[in-house]
């Protein structure tokens, strides 16, 4: 590899590529993968209780003209699915309301959780490392949201209902930051950019669309943690990204 491809690959948190994987390792490139406190022990739910405490989805005519504020507030007090009811607190967004980029990706995890704000966990670093190999800051120029707000219980992926529920707010946030492109991290957040199943494999390195909005996808970084040997193509995702964002477009 060229020196000066080594020395923008370990800006990026991606050096060195040839770290070992663990040999049992099982990878699906398509998701965000859990990173589960040690406390936390698999208990039931498969993505589809029910409670008796759930309220109806967010009325979609409405949250399509809230501002901020609102949306925001709307988002925290939601219980329109089951994720609701194991949450800290919910997780709207966070950065810059007027960014170029926007990244979505799939839905906070246990720190984030806690925190109230997405990607602060080790999944997170590594954004920030690839934010920072772009030239590009959390907060500067850049949005960061989830495909749903709320922790899924395990971190596992969030089922399609959920996704739906949280439709309108991710809509919404898109519609108020009018960026320049979208970029799905992982097959959840494709899903729900996209609204089609897609494989990460297939689908980067293309150019999609939603409601005139450029969308490109690549690999979730907590994936990227575990299979550092595809950072390489994560890379030439973002360098995609850039030439898009640079051509308006
Ligand atoms: N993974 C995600 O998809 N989103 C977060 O906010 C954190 C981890």
């Amino acid at each position: 590899m060229n020196p000066r491809r080594c020395a923008i690959l370990r800006e990026m948190g991606l050096a060195p590529l040839w770290r070992l994987r663990a040999p049992a390792e099982t990878v699906d490139a398509d998701a965000g993968i859990p990173e589960l406190p040690p406390e936390e022990t698999p208990g039931p739910d498969d993505g589809h209780q029910r409670s008796s405490e759930l309220a109806p989805p967010a009325d979609a005519s409405r949250v399509v003209a809230m501002d901020w504020q609102e949306l925001e507030e709307t988002i925290r007090t939601c219980r329109a699915c089951a994720l609701c009811e194991k949450r800290t607190q919910a997780v709207p967004g966070v950065g810059d309301r007027q960014a170029r980029w926007m990244f979505v990706g799939e839905g906070p995890g246990a720190e984030e959780d806690r925190r109230g704000e997405p990607f602060v966990g080790q999944a997170g670093r590594l954004l920030d490392h690839m934010l920072a190999a772009l030239n590009l800051k959390r907060g500067e120029d850049v949005y960061i949201a989830n495909a749903v707000k709320c922790r899924p219980p395990l971190n596992r992926t969030p089922g399609v209902a959920e996704i739906a529920a949280c439709a309108p707010f991710l809509e919404r946030q898109i519609a108020l930051v009018r960026p320049r492109l979208l970029i799905a991290l992982g097959r959840p957040a494709a899903q729900a950019l996209l609204g089609q199943e897609i494989s990460i494999a297939a689908a980067r390195g293309k150019r999609f669309e939603r409601e005139g909005v450029p969308v490109i996808v690549t690999y979730h970084p907590a994936y990227l943690l575990r299979n550092p040997s595809d950072k390489g193509k994560a890379w030439e995702d973002l360098c995609f990204a850039r030439r898009l964002v640079a051509e308006g477009a």
